[in-house]
C-alpha cells in the first residue's frame, strides 16, 4: 500500500472513530454578569474589521502617547502593532490603579507551609516595592532600557515585583522556570547576554525547603563557559534575615536583596515611557531543533492582548478574586497571573507549592478561605487532584463562576470531573489553546456566548482566524474528520516579535512552511504555523491533537527531544540517544529515553541512573525520564536518521507503522520484545489509546 493510500485509510478511520461530545451551556447567572454577553462583539472582531478591531484591546491601557498605525506589515513577518504609541507596562499594572484601589490586594501570596501566614500585597505596597527594586536595579546594578536581566525565581511575590521593576525601567526580563537546573539557567543567561541574575536562597516544595541558590552558582559557571560573565547575583531570602542555602555567598558578586533595599527605601522611579514596539520580556521555549529559543514579546501589543483576553475570556472584573494556579516561570503565569490581571486591576492569587501538599484538599481550602471565584489551571493538576482527592471539592464552600484549562489536551472524562465536581456544575469552563510564542489565547469559547464541548478548545478567539492546512498547503475543511496542521491566517497583537538574536529562525520555523509569496507585504500571504496537529468539527470547534514537531509536552512543559538527547550523550557510555513520549495517566505524556552504548561498555542500572541524572542536571527534574532503555541499536533509515515514531510505537504498545524503509528492520522486533516484556513485568501496560493519541504517536518525529 502506498503512503498516500495508507494516509487516506487512517484518516477515514479517524472520521468514523471520533466521537462528538455533547455541548454544555453557560448558566444564566454567569451570562448575566459576563464582560462579553452581547453577540455584537463577534461583529466588532470580524475579519472585515481587522486590524482596527484590536483598538478595543489597546484602549484598555493607558498610553503616554497614542499610536498612529494599528498594524504595520511593511516588513513581514515582523509585524508592528500600535506604531507610534508609547506606554509603560509597570505604570499600567500598578500606578494607574492607585487612585481608586490603593488599598486593595493586587497579589495574595499563599506560602506552601499551611501554618505560614498568607500575605496580601496591596496596590500601594506593590507600587513601593516595585519602585524600590527598580531603584536598586538602576542605581546599584546600572541597568538601563534595552538591557536584559535574568531571573531564576520560584513562586514568590518577589517575582512579579522584579518583573514590574524591569518593566518600569524598560529593561527586558527573562524569567527561567525555578524548576529548571542551574545549567539550563546559565544557557539562557548566555543567550540573552544578561549581566545580572536575580534569584532566591530557597523555597518550599512538597514540604521541603529546597536549596535554590546552589543553582545560581551552576548557572554562572555554565554562562561563563559559554562566554557570558554574570556581574551580580541578587539573592532574595525566603525568610527575612535567614539564609536558607548551604552554598556560600560569593564576595563582590552575590548580594542579599533585603540588605541592599535599605539604601533604596522610598525611592520613586519615573516609569520610562517605552515605544509600543520595545521588547518587554523574553521567554525561552523548546522547539524542533537545537537549544531553547527566546521568544521576544512586545510592550504595547502584548499588554493590550493579555488585558483584552483577560477581560473577555477570563471574565475578570476588578472585584473578582482570580487564581491562576500555574507557575510564573511559564508564559501562562506571565500573561494570566501577572500582566493581564494586574492591567485590569484585579486581585491575583499566587501559591508557592504543589497542589497536593499536604493533601489533595489544599487548593479548595485556599479557594474557600480567599473567596476565589475564577480558577485557572492545567489538565495535569486536574488529573492529579482527581486521582488523589476525587471527593475533596465537595467538602469546601468555595464557588467558582469560571474555570480555565490550559497547556495540554484535556480528556473529556477529566473535563467532566472538572466541570461537575470542581466547578460543582455551576462554573463555565474555557479550554484555552495557545503557546509561549503567542502571548495570549488563540482558541477558546467566549464563555457567555458559546457552549462548551469537552476536549475541544472551541473556535479561534476574537480577532484570530485559524485554518487547518494539510502538508501540501490545501485547506482541510471543517467537519471532514481529517487532521492537519493548525495555522493562524492573520497577525495579532500578542504574537512574539522574533526569536531573540535569531530572526532567521523566526521566519523559518513559523512562517516558511505556508508562506505564499516571500515578496508580499500582505499579511494574508503569511499564515503562522503553530506546530500543532488539529481537527475541526462541523461546528467550527478545534480539537488540538498535540505537537507535530519533536516536542514532548510533559505535564504542560515543552521539552525538546534534541535537548533530552544532548543531555543523555553527555554520559560517557552513551553513543546515541532518542527521546519519545509515552502516555502517562497523570502527566499526559512522560519521556522515555532509548540509548545505545559505545563499544566496550556494558549495560547496567548505573547507566540508566547516569542518563536520568544527566537530564536532571542539564534541564531539570521535570524532564526526568520514566524509563531509560539500553538497546543494541536504534531503528534507522538508510540515511542514518533515528526513526522516533517506531520506538514511540513500541513504548506505547501501538502500531509501529511502515518499517520497510529502515536500514535495520530486524532490530524493531528485538527492541519490542525487550521493552514490552519488561513493561509487562513492571505492570506498565498502557490503557487502550484513543484515535487522537494513535495519530500523535504516528506523527511523532516525522520527517
Ligand atoms: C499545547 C502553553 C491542547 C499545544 C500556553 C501547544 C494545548 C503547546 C492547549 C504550547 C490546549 C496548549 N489544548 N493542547 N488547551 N494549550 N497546548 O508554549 O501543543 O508551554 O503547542 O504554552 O501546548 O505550550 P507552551
Amino acid at each position: 500500500m502506498g503512503a498516500v493510500e495508507e494516509a487516506q485509510v487512517s484518516e477515514a478511520q479517524i472520521a468514523v472513530h471520533w466521537r462528538e461530545e455533547e455541548y454544555y451551556y453557560p448558566p444564566a447567572t454567569f451570562i448575566a454578569q459576563a464582560n462579553a454577553a452581547d453577540p455584537a462583539i463577534f461583529e466588532r472582531f470580524s475579519e472585515e474589521q481587522f486590524p482596527e478591531c484590536f483598538k478595543e484591546y489597546a484602549d484598555l491601557l493607558t498610553w503616554d502617547r497614542y499610536w498612529h498605525t494599528t498594524l504595520d506589515t511593511s516588513n513581514p513577518p515582523f509585524w508592528k502593532w500600535f506604531v507610534g504609541g508609547r506606554l509603560n507596562a509597570s505604570f499600567n499594572c500598578v500606578d494607574r490603579h492607585l487612585a481608586k484601589s490603593r488599598n486593595k490586594a493586587a497579589l495574595i501570596w499563599v506560602p506552601e507551609p499551611e501554618a505560614e501566614e498568607t500575605k496580601a500585597i496591596t496596590y500601594q505596597e506593590l507600587y513601593t516595592q516595585v519602585n524600590e527594586f527598580a531603584a536598586l536595579l538602576r542605581d546599584f546594578c546600572g541597568v538601563e532600557a534595552g538591557d536584559r536581566v535574568t531571573f531564576h525565581l520560584p513562586m514568590v511575590p518577589e517575582l512579579p515585583v522584579a518583573m514590574l521593576a524591569c518593566a518600569r525601567l524598560g529593561v527586558i526580563h527573562s524569567e527561567v522556570f525555578g524548576g529548571f537546573s542551574g545549567a539550563a539557567c546559565g544557557e539562557r543567561i548566555a543567550d540573552s547576554e544578561s549581566r545580572i541574575l536575580v534569584t532566591m536562597d530557597a523555597y518550599y516544595r512538597n514540604g521541603e525547603l529546597l536549596d535554590h541558590k546552589a543553582k545560581a552558582d551552576e548557572a554562572v559557571d555554565r554562562a561563563r563557559e559559554l562566554g557570558a560573565e554574570v556581574e551580580k547575583v541578587l539573592v532574595w531570602r525566603r525568610h527575612a534575615g535567614e539564609y536558607g542555602s548551604q552554598t556560600p555567598m560569593v564576595e563582590g558578586r552575590d548580594f542579599f536583596v533585603d540588605e541592599l533595599m535599605s539604601d533604596h527605601r522610598d525611592k520613586l522611579i519615573e516609569p520610562v515611557s517605552m515605544p509600543a514596539e520595545a521588547p518587554l520580556f523574553l521567554m525561552y521555549t523548546s522547539g524542533t531543533t537545537g537549544q531553547p529559543k527566546g521568544a521576544q514579546h512586545s510592550t504595547g501589543g502584548y499588554l493590550a492582548y493579555v488585558a483584552g483576553t483577560s477581560k473577555y475570556y477570563q471574565d475578570i472584573h476588578p472585584e473578582d478574586t482570580y487564581w491562576c494556579f500555574a507557575d510564573i516561570g511559564w508564559i501562562t503565569g506571565h500573561s494570566y497571573i501577572v500582566y493581564g490581571p494586574l492591567a485590569l486591576g484585579t486581585t491575583s492569587v499566587m501559591y508557592e507549592g504543589v497542589p497536593t501538599y499536604p493533601d489533595a484538599g489544599r487548593p479548595w481550602r485556599i479557594a474557600e478561605r480567599l473567596g476565589v471565584n475564577i480558577f485557572h489551571t492545567a489538565p495535569t493538576t486536574i488529573r492529579m487532584l482527581r486521582k488523589l482527592g476525587p471527593d475533596e471539592p465537595a467538602k469546601y464552600r468555595y464557588r467558582f463562576k469560571h474555570m480555565t484549562t490550559v497547556g495540554e489536551p484535556i480528556e473529556p472524562d477529566v473535563w467532566r470531573w472538572y466541570h461537575d465536581v470542581v466547578g460543582k456544575g455551576q462554573a463555565v469552563i474555557v479550554d484555552t489553546w495557545w503557546q509561549t510564542e503567542n502571548g495570549g489565547f488563540l482558541g477558546s469559547t467566549l464563555p457567555a456566548l458559546k457552549p462548551m464541548k469537552p476536549g475541544s478548545c472551541g473556535p479561534g478567539v476574537l480577532g484570530i482566524y485559524p485554518v487547518i492546512y494539510d502538508e501540501q498547503g490545501e485547506v482541510v475543511e471543517a467537519g471532514s474528520g481529517r487532521a492537519g496542521n493548525i495555522c493562524i491566517r492573520n497577525p495579532w497583537p500578542g504574537i512574539f516579535q522574533t526569536v531573540w538574536g535569531q530572526p532567521e529562525r523566526f521566519v523559518e520555523i513559523y512562517y516558511e512552511k505556508y508562506c505564499r509569496d516571500k515578496e508580499s507585504t500582505a499579511w494574508r500571504d503569511w499564515p503562522y504555523f503553530a506546530g500543532d496537529g488539529a481537527v475541526q468539527a462541523a461546528d467550527g470547534y478545534f480539537r488540538i491533537l498535540g505537537r507535530v514537531d519533536d516536542v514532548i509536552n510533559v505535564a504542560g512543559h515543552r521539552l525538546g527531544t534534541k535537548e533530552l538527547e544532548s543531555a543523555s550523550i553527555t554520559v560517557e557510555e552513551i553513543a546515541e540517544a532518542a527521546a519519545v513520549p509515552v502516555m502517562d495517566e497523570l502527566r499526559g505524556r512522560a519521556v522515555e529515553m532509548y540509548v545505545s552504548l559505545k563499544p566496550g561498555f556494558s549495560a547496567g542500572s548505573d547507566v540508566e541512573k547516569k542518563v536520568a541524572k544527566a537530564i536532571e542536571t542539564e534541564i531539570g527534574k521535570i524532564a526526568r525520564p520514566k524509563n531509560v532503555w539500553i538497546v543494541p541499536d536504534m531503528p534507522k533509515t538508510r540515511s542514518g536518521k533515528i526513526m522516533r515514531r517506531v520506538i514511540a510505537g513500541i513504548s506505547n504498545f501501538a502500531d509501529v507503522g511502515d518499517i520497510t524503509t529502515l536500514a535495520n528492520p530486524e532490530i524493531v522486533d528485538e527492541i519490542r520484545q525487550q521493552v514490552q516484556s519488561e513493561k509487562v513485568a513492571r505492570g506498565e501496560t498502557p490503557r487502550e489509546l484513543s484515535p487522537e493519541e494513535m495519530e500523535e504517536i504516528k506523527a511523532f518525529g516525522r520527517e
